[in-house]
């Protein structure tokens, strides 16, 4: 790339995405190794038609366009969930219309281990706490049972339902919304245990 070119193509913004580890997990940028295992997990009807964009069938080629094009985006922050090395899934936050949404999707084998869970808390402490977001929004389709649980065990509340189109089925669907504030969050994180103390 020429020092023309360079100056011309949206810087990539993986440098300002820090890895983040839980007990389990390490998130991380996305990279073009991730293709072959973002395009197996994600080319099921599943997962698509559970999110907003991902379309059915996924191929490669909408890997790559996926690795090529993510985190160039002025607030967009998205990682690869890793497990033992290997991505399962991805998970992100990005400034839409109405704040920074959070939505996050994991391959059908590792579902129903807590990853989601847990991937999901480290992405929230880091959108709160590195990039000073006051408010989180995040939706699940109303037949999506396991996505509004995780939802709700990270502290988002219901908020209403809307039709938000969904691209793998071609048409709207009603997602219940949910939100998470800056305070409910510092609540929960500083919700300390209580000591029994003799009292007479
Ligand atoms: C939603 C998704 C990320 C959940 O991943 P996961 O790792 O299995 O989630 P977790 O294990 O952390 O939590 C799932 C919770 O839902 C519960 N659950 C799962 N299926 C359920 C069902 N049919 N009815 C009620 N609860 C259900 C689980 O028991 C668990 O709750 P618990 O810990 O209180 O028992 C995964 O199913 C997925 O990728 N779906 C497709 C994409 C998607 O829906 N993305 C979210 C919208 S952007």
């Amino acid at each position: 790339m020429t020092l023309s070119e360079q100056a011309l193509a949206p810087a990539r913004r993986d440098d300002i995405v820090p890895v983040l580890a839980t007990a389990r997990l390490v998130l991380r940028a996305p990279r073009r190794s991730d293709v072959k295992a973002i395009a197996s997990f994600a080319n099921d009807r599943r997962i698509a038609a559970n999110t907003a964009r991902i379309p059915h069938p996924y191929g490669i080629e909408d890997a790559e366009q996926f690795i090529a094009s993510v985190n160039k985006r002025e607030g967009e922050v998205c990682f690869a969930v890793t497990l033992d090395g290997a991505p399962i899934g991805v998970c992100s936050v990005d400034l839409r219309e109405d704040g920074p949404e959070m939505g996050y999707w994991l391959g059908v084998p590792h579902w129903g281990h807590g990853f989601a869970t847990e991937a999901t808390r480290a992405l929230i402490d880091h959108a709160f706490g590195d990039l000073e977001h006051d408010t989180l929004i995040s939706g699940a389709r109303v037949n999506n049972p396991a996505s509004r649980r995780v939802l709700e065990k990270c502290g988002f509340q219901w908020t209403g339902v809307r039709l938000s189109r969904i691209r793998a089925i071609n048409s709207a669907a009603p997602i219940d919304r949910f939100r998470l504030d800056r305070g409910l969050w510092a609540s929960l994180k500083s919700w300390g245990r209580a000591s029994r103390v003799e009292y007479d």
